[in-house]
């Protein structure tokens, strides 16, 4: 069967990014452009100013793409692209250029939905194995998602309010750690003890979460300390609060798999790097003998490596796009 090659871009945030992705399991080639250098001095991601440097970047993230990749553009199979959800202009910068490759090339046009990516990342050198429950952490998403095949998705439980990242990311700030705050805060607690009055989030029956009275909590205990002139144990305040939601997010994950009677488990998004997060589903999945698979460190957070194997399975299902396909902001994945 003739190899099926599939240009990819990601452009949902602040990282311009194109790979070209083999089959759905293989690399042959990514370039990523990230913007965290500029948004770092504004304490988060500026829109107005990521959509600007999406495309300032995008055609030099192509040219060097095709370069590295030696891969002439009328090789390709097809043309992915992240169309949600994200900045509404950071997505319309890859999904007009993805537009523009399709168009010239006379390849069909992928969508991609940005968890399919974020789950798919999981595809990249070993393939999935179903049925699964997906825990998704990033920072715009918290769900648990059943896929019983390829490209299925049902949602068991999601976030009520903040996201797990957003919610990393807002600690920090509170803690005067530089943006993103959430991998500087994984690792000083794991340099802390756990002695702070924090409250478990939505600690309940249900397969929901919420971080937003937990993130509420921190601030205010930061805020009422530094009020009494009392100084913050920075890395005890990191552990408890990366124990309090890591407690959470395992606890309602294994219970999951064990009422779906699902033996795999993969963990998708940019907060699937957080040590504390491994470390204890690693422990749990060892106990009930779950078959656990995280990305790999470089395909956490956001990269077209990931859309690029999403898109393959996509394409497997017939999922392509008129060139009269839209950004979305906002958009629901779960197919049934
Ligand atoms: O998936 P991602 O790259 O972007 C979204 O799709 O949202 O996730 C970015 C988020 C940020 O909030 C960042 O702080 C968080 O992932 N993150 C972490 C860690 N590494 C990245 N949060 C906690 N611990 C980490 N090690
Ligand atoms: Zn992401």
């Amino acid at each position: 069967m003739k190899d099926v090659l599939i240009l990819a871009i990601e452009s949902s945030c602040d990282e311009t990014s194109m790979s070209i992705v083999k089959n759905g399991t293989t690399e042959i080639a990514t370039v990523t452009l990230s913007q965290i250098d500029i948004h770092k001095n504004f304490g988060g991601v500026v829109p107005e100013i990521a959509s600007r440097s999406h495309i300032e970047n995008i055609t030099i993230v192509l040219e060097e793409l095709l370069n590295k990749s030696k891969i002439n553009i009328e090789d390709i199979t097809a043309v992915a692209v992240t169309y949600g959800p994200g900045l509404i202009g950071s997505l319309l910068i890859g999904v007009e250029s993805a537009k523009t490759i399709a168009l010239v090339t006379g390849k069909p046009l992928i969508p991609v939905h940005h968890i399919a990516g974020h789950i798919y990342a999981n595809n990249l050198e070993k393939r999935l194995q179903f049925p699964l429950i997906a825990l998704v952490v990033s920072g715009g998403h918290t769900d648990l998602i059943y896929m019983k095949e390829d490209y299925s998705f049902k949602k068991i439980g999601g976030t009520l309010d903040d996201a797990i990242g957003e919610c990393y990311d807002k600690v920090a700030k509170v803690l005067k750690i530089p943006y993103p705050g959430g991998p500087e805060v994984d690792r000083l607690a794991h340099l802390g003890q756990d002695r702070y009055h924090l409250p478990y989030p939505l600690d309940d029956k249900s397969y929901n979460f919420s971080f937003s009275g937990i993130k509420s909590a921190v601030i205010n205990l930061v805020h009422n300390e530094e009020q009494r002139g009392n100084s913050i144990h920075t890395e005890d305040l990191c552990t408890t609060f990366q124990n309090r939601v890591t407690t959470v997010l395992v606890k309602k994950t294994m219970r999951a798999l064990k009422e779906y009677k699902v033996p795999n488990l993969i963990v998708a998004g940019g907060v699937s790097a957080n040590r504390g997060l491994r470390e204890k589903l690693d422990v749990e999945c060892k106990k009930e003998n779950i078959n656990l698979s995280f990305p790999k460190m470089s395909y956490c957070t956001d990269n077209a490596t990931m859309i690029g194997a999403a898109a393959y399975y996509a394409y497997q299902k017939n999922i392509v796009s008129p060139l009269t396909l839209t950004a979305k902001a906002t958009d629901n994945l779960y197919n049934n």
